[in-house]
Order: structure tokens, then sequence, then C-alpha cells
């Protein structure tokens, strides 16, 4: 049987045994006690159809498991759980926050490198698939975006979508990007893709 090789399950199984044991155990000798006992001890005055209450003092352990957990109970409200609480969904908000006012900072004024690179993000995953990695436009597939030299042209393009062309990957869609991402797109075109900036600046070397 091999549920007997954890040792966990051992120890849990031999745990509810001894509970079953010792439940059965206790009942049993208080049910016999119950059929032969008589109560004893002084009758507080009232009592309700005959059914009276004996004036006996609390069990200290009782009473003082009873102080305890009133004790624990405004601590645990107090200091403890509900009001200091530690939970994972928190410290996973905490750090998101922290991450996004870091990058806030970062991206709210985002300097030539970071705009480039972001354009190159953004070119790679939602250009690139019609228009190829290089922007060649795959052997005739889509335009081939070497061509273009003029930034708002291609912010133009992007944000209304082009077609006629007849070109086998039919039309481009409109809206593709907002503008803030077509604007980042567009000028890492000009500087990494349209064939006429690059031979302005191969001229000048
Ligand atoms: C679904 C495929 C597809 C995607 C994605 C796509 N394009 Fe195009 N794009 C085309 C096709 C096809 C054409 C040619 C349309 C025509 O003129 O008939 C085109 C044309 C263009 C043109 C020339 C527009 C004109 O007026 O001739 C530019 C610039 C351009 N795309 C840039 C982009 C940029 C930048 C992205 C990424 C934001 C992009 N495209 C994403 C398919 C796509």
């Amino acid at each position: 049987m091999n549920w007997l090789n954890d040792n966990v399950n051992v120890l849990a199984l031999l745990g509810a045994a001894a509970i079953l044991i010792l439940t059965i155990g206790v009942s049993w000798k208080y049910i016999q006690q119950m059929k032969t006992d008589k109560s004893s001890g002084e009758l507080a005055k009232e009592n309700w159809d005959g059914i009276g209450e004996y004036k006996n003092p609390l069990p200290i352990g009782w009473a003082l498991s009873f102080l305890g957990t009133i004790v624990w109970a405004l601590w645990y409200f107090f200091a403890g759980y509900p009001l200091n609480s530690y939970s994972q969904i928190g410290e996973y908000n905490d750090e998101v926050k922290s991450h996004t006012t870091q990058f806030e900072s970062k991206f709210s004024n985002p300097d030539k490198a970071t705009l480039m690179a972001m354009g190159e993000g953004v070119f790679l995953v939602q250009c690139a698939p019609c228009h190829g990695v290089t922007g060649d436009g795959i052997n005739g597939k889509a335009a081939n975006l070497e061509q273009w030299g003029n930034e708002e042209a291609v912010v133009h393009a992007i944000v209304n979508g082009a077609k006629g062309s007849e070109y086998p990957l039919g039309e481009m869609p409109a809206g593709l990007l907002d503008e803030q991402s077509a604007k980042a797109v567009a000028a890492f075109m000009m500087q990494e893709i349209s064939s006429v900036k690059k031979n302005e600046e191969s001229s000048a070397c």
C-alpha cells in the first residue's frame, strides 16, 4: 500500500485514529458517569420550571481560556490581521505601483534613444509581419518602406491605413496605432529604415 510510504499521510492517519479513540473513550466515560452521578453543591436562587443552577466557581482553566480569547480578539482586531494586514495582493499592488512610477518618469520624457527603442519595438510587433523586419515589404508583399522619407506621411499612413496599390497582402488597416506610438515608429523608420535618410548619412561620410 503506497500511501503508507508518505510520512505525512501516516502521521495524519495516526492522528485521526487517536482523536477518534479519545473521543469515543471520553464520551463513553461521561455517559456512564451521567447514569450514576448525583450532583452536589449550593443551588442558585433562580430556577426555571424546576431546572436550577449550581453556584460552582468557574473552572480556572476554562476561565483563563475565556479571558485569553477576549484579549486575543482585541489584539487581533486592533493590532493583528484586519488592520495591519499583510496580503500578497497588497504586496503585488505595491510593486506594480513602484514600477509604474519608475517607468512613468522614464517614459514621460523619453530621450532619443528610448524613443527609438520604443519605435523599434512597436515596428517589429505591428509592422514587420507585413512589411518585413527590414521594412523592405517582403519581396513586394506589401509596400516597401525603405522608400519613405517623410515622417508625417508615415504617421498619416498608420493612422488612416492605405489601400489601392493591389499588394498581395491587400489593404493596410487604419488605426493600427495611436498617434503617439505612430510618431515613435515613424521616427524609428526615418532613422533605421528609410533609404532617404540612410543615403543622406552615407553621403555625409
Ligand atoms: C496587415 C498588413 C500590414 C500591416 C500590419 C502594416 N501594413 Fe503598412 N501597408 C500594408 C499594405 C498592403 C500596404 C500597401 C497598401 C496600398 O497602398 O495598397 C501598406 C502601406 C504602407 C505605407 C505606404 C502608405 C501609402 O500611402 O502608400 C506605409 C508608410 C506603411 N504601410 C507603414 C506601416 C507601418 C509603420 C506599420 C506598422 C504600424 C504598418 N504599415 C503595418 C500592409 C500592412
